[in-house]
């Protein structure tokens, strides 16, 4: 069996990896042509840390900056275009969390010109620029999967979904990770493994994408917490393991779990991995009886447990380890705002890939508690 190392190697024909890689940027840069890269990251971190001055210190030219906002809207796009063709760049690098590379995604394929906020696919025959994606934390995926995730106009979360803007080349540098604040390490963490679980569950799931997910739900079984404490050899491990799990998601798409997060993010500015934390349980003891023998089997070897209740068990202790709650009444949310969450995470399309699509009594049950939601959230069954 491959490594997960050999994977993501396999995933993308320009992939670099090792403890300050990043700073090697020049030597990838001419290899991939690119004379004027713009620099796409996050409001302060990637400066404040040191490393901006060290990953532009072996860049041909001085880079124009693009700086981008925690949880951007769509309204924020046109902005970027406009800096993005001013500059005159030939390519992007985007080092950051998944908000920053899905902006690349977008900074890639669209123009001042062919932009409009209510698009939701890339017009075809437009000439994507290359570009790098430098994920700094361990999560998203972003690097090897088509999508990219905006508030709508409508206060609403949504996907772009086109393999045209797939990043060119990858660079997997553990050394950024090791300052990464726990307040985005834990949700990013969270991230991969509901992606992983949800991957494996999946309806539209593959062999492929499930034998990704689950080599990457082991790791994140295995090192989770370590890395999250910062141990730097864990962190590398949990990196290839979320990116392989974001090549698998690629595929299999997610479900009910993932749709049912969006709204806690755009209506309440909740990290999306944290919303993810609080509903992944519950989805869980719910789903579990609605899988097959098998799939059942798969996601309780990789968390390395006997039966299905153990492994509902391992992903809270995992949550917990990583600082989030487990359940959507701890979010700090009321009634009245939980309820209001139900229907807008009802996308059919999501519901569709669930094991089984749950109904409006489950899904209010298992979003807002209540007696039976009690007994779902709460359950260790
Ligand atoms: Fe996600």
């Amino acid at each position: 069996m491959t490594t997960l190392h050999e994977d993501c190697q396999a995933l993308c024909a320009h992939y670099r990896s090792g403890r300050g890689v990043s700073r090697l940027m020049g030597s990838l840069l001419s290899t991939l042509g690119l004379r004027r890269p713009v620099l796409v990251r996050g409001q302060s971190w990637l400066k404040r840390s040191g490393h901006e001055e060290a990953i532009l210190a072996d860049w041909p030219v001085q880079a124009p900056i693009i700086a981008i906002s925690a949880d951007p809207d769509i309204s924020e796009v046109s902005g970027w275009l406009v800096q993005v063709a001013a500059s005159g760049a030939d390519g992007l690098v985007a080092v950051g969390g998944g908000s920053v590379l899905d902006a690349a995604k977008l900074m890639a394929a669209f123009t001042p010109d062919n932009w409009r906020p209510d698009l939701r696919q890339v017009p075809e025959s437009v000439a994507v620029l290359p570009w790098v994606a430098v994920p700094t934390t361990t999560g998203t995926g972003s690097e090897f999967t088509p999508y990219a995730s905006f508030t709508g106009l409508d206060g609403r979360k949504f996907s772009f979904d086109d393999r045209c803007w797939m990043a060119t080349a990858v660079v997997h540098d553990p050394a950024l990770l090791v300052e990464c604040p726990t307040k985005i390490a834990g949700p990013a963490l969270a991230d991969a493994l509901s992606q992983a679980i949800e991957s494996i569950w999946a309806v539209r799931g593959s062999a492929l994408s499930r034998e990704r997910a689950a080599k990457g739900l082991a790791a994140l079984a295995r090192s989770g917490e370590r890395a999250y404490s910062g141990d730097p050899e864990s962190q590398a491990s949990v990196q290839w393991a979320a990116a392989v799990i974001g090549a698998g998601i690629a595929e299999s798409r997610t479900t009910a779990v993932h749709a049912a997060s969006y709204p806690f993010t755009a209506r309440h500015g909740i990290a999306h991995g944290r919303a993810l934390a609080a509903l992944l349980p519950g989805y869980m003891r719910w789903t579990g009886s609605r899988l097959t023998p098998s799939i059942k089997a798969l996601i309780c070897e990789s968390l390395a447990v006997s039966d299905w209740a153990a492994g509902v068990q391992r992903v809270c202790e995992l949550l917990k380890s990583w600082d989030l709650v487990t359940s959507p009444r701890d979010l700090g949310l009321t009634e009245g705002q939980l309820e209001a969450l139900v229907s807008e995470g009802a996308r059919a399309d999501r519901l569709a890939n669930h094991p089984e699509i749950p109904d409006a009594a489950t899904l209010s049950s298992l979003i807002c508690g209540g007696e039976t939601g009690g007994d779902l959230v709460n359950s260790t069954v």
